[in-house]
């Protein structure tokens, strides 16, 4: 069986990524990382990726405003590294729908909401945690979907809840459900051959 071969698709801060990196030391994902992919020259992710002596790209559809362009980078970091699992990790940007159909059921993503609710535009990073907040749930929690041509909306993989405490700010909810990422993003990986 062909070890998997994984690209993360990052923005920012990359701790889910590092979690995905870790789980493949551990010996609990079926392959490795071999290229990460941002569209932000500044994410701390795309230093992780050196760090971990991983290929590290950063395309944008500012460096290739051209769609045919910025799809043939990507393609290209693809075919280079025999790429059979995508991962999205923090990843703010739609990936082209050439490539969500070719890599069909092999494209996931962690979303820190239970979907299918605060998921879809908008809903990203400390937005999510103000809604859920402000909407006065009781609980709120993280998912790994598969990704469809529409933001958030594929099929559920794991999902993991966890309490909102009256107390909670923002930033204090998003930690929690940080860490509950950190743990089912390497799971569902894991899951793949
Ligand atoms: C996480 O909250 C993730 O759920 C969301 O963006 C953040 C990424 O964090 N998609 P990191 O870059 O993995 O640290």
């Amino acid at each position: 069986m062909a070890d998997l071969s994984i690209a993360v698709f990052v923005s920012g801060g990359g701790s889910n990524l590092q979690a995905v990196i870790d789980s493949v030391k551990d010996g609990k994902i079926h392959g490795q990382v071999n290229a990460v992919i941002s569209n932000n020259s500044a994410a701390f992710a795309l230093r992780r990726a050196e760090m971990e002596h991983i290929a590290a790209y950063h395309i944008s559809n500012k460096l290739f405003p051209v769609p045919a362009d910025f799809l043939s980078q990507i393609n290209s970091v693809l075919v280079r590294h025999s790429i059979n699992l995508i991962v999205l990790a923090g990843y703010m940007k739609l990936l082209p729908l050439e490539i969500v159909r070719r890599f069909r059921g092999r494209i996931i993503n962690i979303h820190p909401a239970l979907l299918p609710k605060y998921g879809g535009h908008g809903m990203y990073g400390i937005n999510v945690h103000k809604a859920v907040i402000d909407a006065g749930e009781a609980q709120s929690g993280a998912t790994v979907h598969f990704v469809d041509e529409v933001y958030d909306n594929g099929a559920i993989i794991i999902q993991r809840a966890v309490p909102v405490f009256p107390d909670d700010t923002p930033e204090i909810l998003a930690a929690r459900v940080l860490e509950v990422e950190h743990r089912i993003l390497p799971l569902a990986v894991g899951m793949f051959l």
